[in-house]
């Protein structure tokens, strides 16, 4: 699909006479939509051979491109590391020509301007949700990590159904992806939690997508292919449960760490990339080091080490305090850090009645 600033542009040209000078930008809307539909042959120097090679790869548009890492392409295509950067390269500078992505040198105000297009979904929880500023961020990774039944899994189940329902109400009107590790993802439950909000248990589970995944090479492969589900079913959130299981099972031992790092953190970086390029939220969990078949350290702390907490844009520690569960801002870059406290119930994540979260809350800030 031709762009229409590519048009808008040459009228500029032809009436100012000035071949340097630069197109109106289209609306935000606008843009979206070209960019959606902007193959990957629009780029120069990809001709028919090399669409075909990446289109059976499921990538298909500039957009499916410049998610990939350059080693990706090379694998996805047999071509050398250079050409593959060279692609994945001229995919970026098309979207940052479109004004899609930020120049290399960008004012604070622009991107505080784009900042405020940044969407938000609500988790169920008031308190939950203002911890997070208003809910989970498009263009973000949001990492939560706690131990066995803190209520990662219950989240997740929760925003699968709160992302669908319309913006006043807390969501974005659109589906999710649900890519389900250990084996834990339950239609029942969301049926509950849907019914329990008033809402039509059909409709939800039909805008949820499930993939199992049944070990790291299969989840990785899952995530790579996530564009044309995106493209095709209006996906604005991917669940990854658990981002960190299926390798913490494969590499045991302290000689497979640094693989294991090395492919957690190709897998993380593909999820970061996906959130931004899409313009959705990704919300990983991921478990503490609670047992010994880990390393030393504390229980409270994440596994997947410095890869996971240096990739995730967010991080939230959940624990449990009797039936009420706590969480915890960890490391936000703008965020503070406090404690909120949520509750487990037919509503999936929800807010404790109002006496028991003040003297709750007391609690966890003394
Ligand atoms: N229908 C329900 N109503 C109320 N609470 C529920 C319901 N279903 C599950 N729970 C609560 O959720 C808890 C389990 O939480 P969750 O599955 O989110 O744990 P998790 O953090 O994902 O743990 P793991 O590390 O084992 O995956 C249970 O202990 C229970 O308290
Ligand atoms: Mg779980």
């Amino acid at each position: 699909m031709k762009a229409p600033t590519c048009v808008k542009n040459e009228m500029t040209k032809a009436e100012t006479n000035e071949s340097e000078s630069e197109p109106d930008p289209p609306e935000a809307s606008d843009l979206k939509v070209i960019v959606a539909n902007l193959e990957v042959d629009e780029l120069e120097g990809i001709g028919p051979a090399m669409k075909a090679k990446l289109n059976a790869t499921g990538i298909v548009t500039v957009l499916d491109l410049a998610v990939k890492s350059p080693s990706d392409v090379a694998d996805a295509v047999g071509s050398d590391l250079t050409r593959a950067t060279e692609l994945c390269n001229k995919a970026r500078a098309k979207l940052v020509e479109l004004k899609y992505f930020d120049d290399d040198f960008i004012s604070a105000t622009e991107i505080y301007r784009r900042r405020k297009s940044i969407e938000r979904i609500s988790t169920g929880s008031k308190s939950l949700d203002d911890l997070l500023a208003g809910g989970i961020e498009t263009q973000a990774v949001t990492e939560f990590y706690g131990e066995f039944g803190s209520g990662k899994t219950q989240i997740c189940h929760t925003l699968c159904v709160t992302t669908q329902t319309s913006r006043e109400q807390g969501g974005l009107g659109g589906s999710v992806v649900y890519v389900d590790t250990e084996n834990t993802f339950r239609p029942e439950r969301i049926a509950e939690i849907a019914r329990a909000r008033g809402l039509n248990t059909e409709e939800i589970l039909n805008g949820i997508v499930v993939a199992k995944a049944f070990n790291s090479s299969h989840q990785e492969l899952i995530v790579g292919e996530l564009g044309s589900q995106i493209r095709t079913r209006g996906v604005r959130v991917v669940v990854v449960d658990s981002a960190v299981a299926h390798y913490r099972a494969e590499f045991l031992g302290r000689g497979t760490l640094s693989e294991r790092q090395q492919r957690l953190n190709r897998f993380m970086h593909t999820l970061v990339r996906t959130a931004e390029v899409y313009n959705i939220a990704v919300v990983a969990t991921n478990q503490v080091q609670s047992s010994p078949d880990t390393f030393f350290g504390d229980p409270t702390k994440a596994t997947g080490g410095n890869v996971v907490a240096h990739t995730s844009t967010y991080r939230i520690y959940l624990r449990k305090s009797g039936k009420n569960r706590v969480a915890r801002m960890v490391d936000s870059p703008y965020h503070a850090e406090r404690e909120v406290i949520f509750i487990l119930d037919e509503k999936g994540i929800d807010d404790p009645p109002e006496e028991a979260s003040s003297s709750g809350r007391r609690k966890t800030s003394s």
